[in-house]
């Protein structure tokens, strides 16, 4: 398979000198995602489902064009389909709208590689509620396995919160058999898959998920947008949120009727341009292929950690790791001091615990680098991180950091 080479797709390159390796905080913005905002703001920069006028219609077409379009994409149904701001607040929204269902009599299974957008959500209910929350134990690499899920899984178990792919190790989670384990001890299983739907196909029928969130900003689209999953019975039983305009459909003086879902669970102006931005960034990717995106990543990785592999004096966390996620440290060197050295070479990295203070406890570090790759990543690319990567550790080793 040829590499791909689509720096060209992405203005923020004419701006200079640029490598890239953060898009698993956010991803960039592809030309054709920033014009599909674009048309709406010059076209029908107006609201939805409210304007009985043309150019109203139009965005509201357009809005809910996207909601399918997006649907599609995981192979979910257009119902089951939650517009949000933020992977966060879809997974805030699924702890809330689940909570009236949790008692002191309830277990709640999570892990220590959650993000803390999927812990402290279930963290808060636990003692809202007097549920008890329970960790998976992770291996010594730091891996979710069945094995160690069904310690933990029993028959007071009411909801498992899991991460599909950990933010700073890359693991993925064995989702099939945790799911089909959880139901079968009739259970539900909330996904945060902000790492995992940007980068392979997911396809919430066939992992038979309850509920699964992603963000917009991971996958090529824009921030302010994030997408909530949930399966359209379970939904139906739920109540909304927030309250307001656009969820309701009578309001009494003492009480109101809301829409079905998805839409009692969008209160007021939702994010219209974003919402069309992302199903852009979703039309992009279909055209690259799935399989294509997730083999460019993964020729990536192999390539740098066999660079990596090399090098003394860089511990490497995660080598085993799935997906174009590398998280490492320079021995003796805080990250924030390597960071800026790479910054002056143009290369952006992440370092510091990456919301996932649970994880940098378990690896027993404050904080540590992080280097994700993504579709405009190239082998130059990495040949740049790894030969700054050489001169930081030379550089803070000669003065004796
Ligand atoms: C695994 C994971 N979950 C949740 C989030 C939160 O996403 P957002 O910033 O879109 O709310 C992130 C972002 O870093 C993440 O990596």
């Amino acid at each position: 398979m040829k590499p791909l080479n689509l720096k060209k797709d992405f203005p923020v390159f004419n701006e200079g000198p640029l490598v890239y390796l953060d898009t698993a905080a956010s991803s960039l913005t592809p030309t054709r995602v920033i014009e599909a905002m674009d048309t709406y703001y010059k076209t029908m920069p107006v609201n939805v489902h409210r304007g009985v006028y043309q150019m109203s219609y139009n965005a509201t077409r357009k809005y809910e064009d996207a909601r399918e379009n997006i649907a599609n994409f995981i192979n979910a149904d257009f119902e089951e389909i939650v517009f949000t701001r933020g992977a966060s607040s879809a997974l805030n929204m699924i702890a809330r709208i689940y909570e009236p269902f949790i008692d002191e009599t309830d277990e709640i299974i999570v892990s220590e590689i959650e993000h803390h957008s999927h812990l402290l959500p279930w963290q808060q209910v636990a003692r809202r509620t007097g549920a008890k929350l329970v960790y998976v134990p992770l291996t010594k690499a730091g891996r979710i396995t069945v094995d160690n899920f069904k310690k933990v899984l029993n028959e007071n178990t009411k909801i498992v919160a899991l991460t599909a792919v950990s933010n700073v190790l890359g693991y993925k989670t064995p989702l099939e058999e945790i799911i089909d384990l959880t139901h079968q001890s009739g259970a539900i299983i909330s996904i945060d898959a902000a790492q995992g739907v940007p980068h392979e196909v997911v396809d919430v029928k066939k992992l038979d998920c309850d509920f699964l969130a992603f963000s917009g900003h991971k996958m090529l689209g824009p921030t302010g947008v994030g997408v909530l999953y949930g399966k359209k019975a379970l939904l139906d039983t739920l109540e909304p949120l927030e309250y307001g305009g656009d969820m309701v459909d009578y309001a009494y003086k003492e009480n109101a009727t809301w829409k079905d879902a998805p839409y009692k669970f969008e209160t007021g102006t939702p994010p219209i341009a974003e919402v069309i931005g992302l199903s852009e960034a979703i039309n992009y990717l279909r055209s690259i292929g799935m399989d294509r995106v997730k083999a460019h990543e993964s020729m990536l990785q192999t390539y740098a950690l066999e660079a990596l592999d090399k090098l003394e004096g860089v511990t490497i966390y995660n080598p085993t790791s799935e997906t174009g996620i590398i998280a490492f440290n320079i021995d003796d060197v805080h990250p924030h001091d390597a960071v800026t050295f790479f910054d002056e070479d143009h290369i952006a990295l992440r370092a510091g615990h990456h919301c996932a203070q649970l994880v940098m406890a378990f690896l027993n570090v404050p904080a540590t680098l992080r280097a994700s790759f993504y579709i405009y990543n190239t082998k130059d690319d990495v040949d740049a991180f790894v030969k700054s990567l050489k001169e930081a550790r030379n550089f803070f080793t000669s003065v004796g950091f």
